[in-house]
């Protein structure tokens, strides 16, 4: 696996494959690589000449200082899993050579992302926009894989694409779970014994607003929900909200939307963890 930490090393690279030809898929990633990053890497892959990934824990898109801290970083782990796997690239720049001057860049998503997420992690999509369009722009992926564990994240890299026509196919992945259903994340090796215990649960219960669908009107299906997960101790719910897929805004009724999802965040202890579920 070739590594560059530079962006003229990767740039280089890059034009050189492209111009003898070959396509380049290429999965943004944070680092601590688990599973769920893994079969992004593993489609790119599949279905492009030359896999790139990029391990770079962004500091602006972090609005809680304490979470950038704790943001696992077991670069020689990674690399590993990365060289078994037969990814082709790693891009694994400092922050210096990411942000050599600081950023001003404002993007505006209306709506798409001041809900939700966008609610309690003001700034966070600004950021995670930023650094996306900076690494399309030195990457030049045909493809770019996204995980669907974060739903509104694969939106607005959606919106961004097509509001600014990149010549960049988003392509959405589904999220990769651990055998009870907690949702693989970097942040889950942060849980304590008995927290990651629990976990699960936040997962049975949005298969539990999916099946209530159409049983419970949409606001009873949610509280339902939030006083099941409230119930144990050590979870705290900060939303959880049936939306349409498209929008992300809140549907009052099941009908109002074509498809909708059903999307969470919940603490456990420290640990924020995010999940949802496409319910049609
Ligand atoms: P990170 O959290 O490292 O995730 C990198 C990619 O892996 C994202 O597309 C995410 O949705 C996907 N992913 C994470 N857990 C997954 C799971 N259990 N199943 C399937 N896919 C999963 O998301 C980021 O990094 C950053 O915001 C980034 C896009 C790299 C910009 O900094």
């Amino acid at each position: 696996m070739e590594i560059f930490t530079t962006i003229a090393e990767a740039r280089n690279y890059i034009l050189k494959a492209k111009s003898s030809g070959r396509t380049i898929g290429f999965v943004p990633t944070m680092g601590a690589l688990h599973a769920g990053h893994l079969a992004l890497i593993n489609r790119a892959s599949a279905e492009n000449d030359v896999s790139v990934a990029s391990i770079f824990v962004n500091p602006i898109q972090f609005n809680n200082k304490s979470d950038l801290a704790k943001y696992p970083r077991p670069i020689d782990n990674d690399i590993q899993k990365l060289v078994e796997i037969g990814c082709d690239v790693l891009f694994n720049p400092d922050e210096l050579e990411m942000y050599p001057e600081p950023v001003f860049d404002k993007y505006e998503f209306g709506q798409l992302d001041k809900v939700l997420e966008g609610k309690y992690r003001p700034g966070h999509f600004n950021g995670v926009a930023v650094v996306v369009r900076k690494l399309f722009e030195i990457i030049t992926p045909d493809k770019a894989y996204f995980g669907m564990k974060d739903y509104q994240q694969l939106r607005i890299i959606q919106t961004l694409t097509s509001g600014l026509r990149l010549p960049v196919e988003i392509v959405p992945c589904p999220t990769i779970r651990e055998k009870d259903g907690l949702a693989m994340s970097s942040r889950n090796v942060r849980l304590t014994q008995n927290q990651r215990r629990i976990a699960p649960v936040i997962y049975r219960i949005l298969n539990g607003i999916k099946e209530n669908a159409g049983k419970m009107t949409v606001n009873e299906a949610e509280i339902w929900a939030v006083s099941k997960l409230n119930k144990y101790d050590e979870m705290t719910v900060e939303y959880l909200s049936v939306v349409d897929a498209e929008t992300l805004l809140p549907i009052n009724d099941w009908s109002d939307s074509q498809k909708c999802i059903v999307c969470t965040a919940v603490f456990l202890g420290e640990v924020r963890l995010i999940d949802n579920l496409m319910i049609f």
